[in-house]
């Protein structure tokens, strides 16, 4: 029996109540805002089915910061496109504040990543042809129409220009993607994904993309969104040096949850 074999045999006996004990006591009364039990999820590939998930089981409590690492391949990416509702699970169910969420119609879901939870990527995924402020807008202007938008765009533009003031931007307001260094596409994208005032905040290798300095200033805003902002994160990284700071760091192998640590 291999010693990390053992270690997961460990760590699946150790219990959420356990695990809220070895948490920082800042989190010791907050309440489990995400929650996925028994989660699987297989890709077919022509007649073969790629199992990728096996059952995994995470909690995430109010204002915590959790990682999640594993190798590549170890299915991060699908986990927490799982948790954002941009896909369904085969079997398992997943709850954010008590609600379940993994099988809401299409319409729910949604609403629920436009008002509730601010993701974002490695690759930033912003709009070429917009300048930083427009696609910060681009949530509210998707989701509230033209007229609507129209009507309250002084207000949605000053949130705009706030939101990129926090993440160091505010000088670079009309640069679009392309005339913008990495990590200045990730602060953008950081706005966006605030536009909304979200509680939660997936992200998925955020600094995955970018030298040590533009890394660590990333860290700097999301660490602050945590503390000052108390927004709960869940991070895939492969870097153990961010997982560290992480209040919890959840490793995945196998498909399912192979060990979980916390920041000493
Ligand atoms: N749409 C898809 N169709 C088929 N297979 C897929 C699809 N998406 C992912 N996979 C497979 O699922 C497995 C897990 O992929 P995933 O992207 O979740 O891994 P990851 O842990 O995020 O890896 P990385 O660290 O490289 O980003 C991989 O073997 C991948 O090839
Ligand atoms: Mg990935």
């Amino acid at each position: 029996m291999s010693s990390a074999y053992e270690l997961a045999i460990e760590h699946q006996a150790v219990s959420s109540t356990d695990q809220k004990n070895q948490l920082h006591p800042r989190l010791l009364k907050s309440p489990v805002v995400l929650k996925a039990t028994g989660v699987t999820k297989s890709y077919r590939k022509g007649k073969v089915e790629v199992p990728v998930l096996n059952g995994v089981d995470i909690e995430v409590l109010e204002g915590e910061f959790q990682a999640i690492v594993g190798a590549s391949g170890s299915g991060k990416s699908t986990f927490l496109h799982l948790l954002a509702t941009l896909d369904k699970p085969d079997d398992g169910e997943i709850y954010f504040e008590d609600n379940r969420i993994d099988n809401l119609p299409a319409a729910s879901r949604d609403i629920l990543r436009n008002r509730y939870i601010g993701m974002i990527f490695q690759f930033y995924h912003l709009l070429p042809e917009l300048t930083a402020l427009e696609n910060v807008l681009m949530p509210v202007m998707i989701h509230h129409g033209f007229m609507s938008y129209m009507l309250q765009r002084r207000k949605f533009r000053k949130r705009a220009k706030e939101l990129l003031d926090l993440v160091g931007l505010s000088h670079r307001l009309k640069h679009r993607p392309r005339e913008m260094s990495g990590g200045e596409m990730q602060r953008v994208a950081i706005a966006r994904s605030l536009m909304a005032n979200p509680r939660l905040l997936l992200a998925d290798e955020p600094t995955g993309n970018l030298d040590r300095a533009a890394g660590e200033e990333i860290m700097e805003i999301i660490h602050e969104l945590n503390s000052a902002y108390d927004v709960t994160i869940v991070m895939v990284t492969h870097d153990l040096s961010i997982a560290a700071q992480a209040d919890r760091t959840v490793r995945l192998a196998e498909g399912r949850v192979e060990s979980v640590s916390f920041q000493s």
